[in-house]
């Protein structure tokens, strides 16, 4: 029965040609079967194999990789043991996870007094300017407070301020394109029940952004996870998983990905956009983390990029949470004017409208928005030298690549044991989330450990200690918690 459900959920498989490409470095290594397995299950367990793919057939694989087809067949006999591979008469071999490494994450911890956060990935509010943001909105409510105060498509000064910037960043945008939501995360649930029905395909970069992995399965939606490393993103996979799968939607954070950090090129950005086009898939662009450019320009809206007239299949979404702050729940959705329409009437039964005075405190930061930012991102990068200091100096067995932008590093522990930590590490008064919570397929990315660079530099160089101190303990342990999902941004 479990059988017959992997293999009608078998929808992607991998050709013996693009595999061998990915296996760099097994070429001498002895013996070449116990290397080629090894091989295939670090791809698996990072990502740029997703679970439950089809394995390219033993004669072709054997050909490609210029060895014997016994080495191939011993090397699946190898994954097969260690529960990374699933075979079946008729159907192929293909990829699976032990049931040891199923999804698991610590519990939802209160984070006390002395415990250091970093399973959140945003920063604190500019508190002067918040303050006074908010001084300005209690001004402007005169205004309002004789009105009955909804707005399901957000007050208009704030549509219109939202636009105007789209405009100044290149992409010239009308305020009836803006629908005005209460964060990013309510502004992408609200577009994946709009554009996607239960069932449909979602391209899904992998590792993403949790919550939004989350919504996309709650919605039953099902993902289709291409990969991403801190290099970037593969245009030729994506553009395959485009013309294969034909998704309704992709998901994708252009803008330093969560967690990797990576910025996708313009050449990539263009070539996705005319692939999509001719797939006819929904592009949802999640620009969340735009803003935060340490070392590199501000990107450009990926939609200023598609030709005239296609632009309007680029979903956009935005919030306040990261250039000023999570808590004001302020975010955004720029489409087309229809679509914006159709996403308002169907935010009215969940929550109406955003709070006015929120919206009235946006409006007065969003004035102010380069100057927060001026202030805000040359902080960023010295709490993120900071944070790689702490770590080179207590975990030098930790490898990163220095992100040009966003809130984190995503650090290569060099052996999959980021749950365990994460479970661990609570004792040691670090709550922190394993590799695996941003994996669109459970159970993989079990060597990395997402670490913000939101914590003063003190507090980052104590959870640097606090983490070394982690690693003496006993990791190994297998994994076998139950499937809670606590929180993360
Ligand atoms: C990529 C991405 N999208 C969306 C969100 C959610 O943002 P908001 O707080 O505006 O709902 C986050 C927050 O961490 C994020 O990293």
């Amino acid at each position: 029965m479990a059988e017959a459900r992997v293999v009608h959920r078998l929808d992607r498989s991998l050709g013996s040609g693009r595999l061998a490409g990915l296996l760099t470095g097994i070429a001498g290594e002895r013996p070449g079967y116990r290397a080629l397995a090894q091989g295939v299950r670090t791809l698996l367990l990072d990502g740029r194999v997703p679970l439950h793919t089809r394995l390219p057939a033993e004669r072709e694989l054997a050909s490609a990789l210029a060895v014997s087809r016994a080495t191939v067949t011993a090397a699946y006999d190898v994954l097969r043991e260690g529960g990374y591979a699933r075979s079946r008469r008729g159907a192929g071999t293909w990829t699976e996870l032990p049931a040891g490494r199923r999804p698991s994450s610590v519990a939802v911890f209160p984070a006390g007094d002395d415990v250091l956060d970093l399973a959140i990935a945003a920063p604190g509010a500019p508190e002067a300017e918040l303050t006074e943001a908010l001084g300005a909105a209690a001004a402007m409510l005169a205004e309002h407070a004789p009105t009955p105060g909804y707005h399901p498509y957000g007050i208009p000064a704030l549509r219109a301020a939202v636009a105007e910037r789209f405009t100044r960043r290149g992409l010239p945008t009308l305020p009836d394109q803006i629908l005005i939501t209460t964060g990013a995360q309510h502004a992408l649930s609200l577009a994946l029940a709009l554009l996607g029905r239960p069932g449909d395909r979602v391209l899904v970069e992998n590792p993403s952004y949790p919550n939004a992995l989350d919504a996309i399965r709650r919605a039953g939606l099902r993902a289709v996870p291409v990969p991403v490393t801190e290099d970037g993103w593969d245009s030729g996979l994506i553009e395959s998983s485009l013309r294969q799968a034909a998704p309704r939607l992709a998901y994708l954070v252009p803008d330093f990905q969560n967690p990797t950090g990576a910025l996708m090129p313009r050449e990539q950005r263009v070539r996705i956009l005319d692939t999509a086009r001719a797939t006819g898939t929904w592009l949802l662009i999640d620009e969340t983390i735009a803003d935060i450019a340490l070392d590199v320009p501000p990107p450009a809206p990926f939609a200023s990029l598609a030709p005239h007239g296609a632009g309007e299949q680029v979903v956009t979404v935005g919030s306040l949470s990261k250039s000023h702050w999570g808590g004001l729940r302020i975010g955004w959705v720029r489409a087309g004017s229809k679509l914006i329409t159709e996403l308002a009437m169907a935010r009215v039964p969940v929550d109406m409208s955003t709070p006015v005075i929120e919206q009235l405190v946006a409006l007065r930061l969003l004035r102010g928005v380069d100057d927060v930012l001026r202030a805000r991102l040359p902080r960023l990068r010295a709490q993120r030298d900071a944070l790689a200091a702490s770590l080179a100096r207590h975990v030098p067995e930790w490898r990163w690549q220095v992100p040009p932008g966003g809130l984190s590093l995503w650090v290569d522990l060099g052996r999959p044991i980021a749950s365990s930590l994460a479970r661990a590490a609570l004792a040691h008064g670090v709550r922190i989330e394993g590799g695996s919570r941003f994996g669109a397929d459970p159970g993989t990315h079990e060597h990395r450990l997402r670490v913000p660079y939101t914590l003063p530099p003190a507090q980052a160089e104590q959870a640097a200690i606090r983490l070394a101190a982690t690693l003496t303990e006993d990791l190994r342990t297998p994994d076998t918690a139950p499937d809670r999902r606590p929180w993360v941004a």
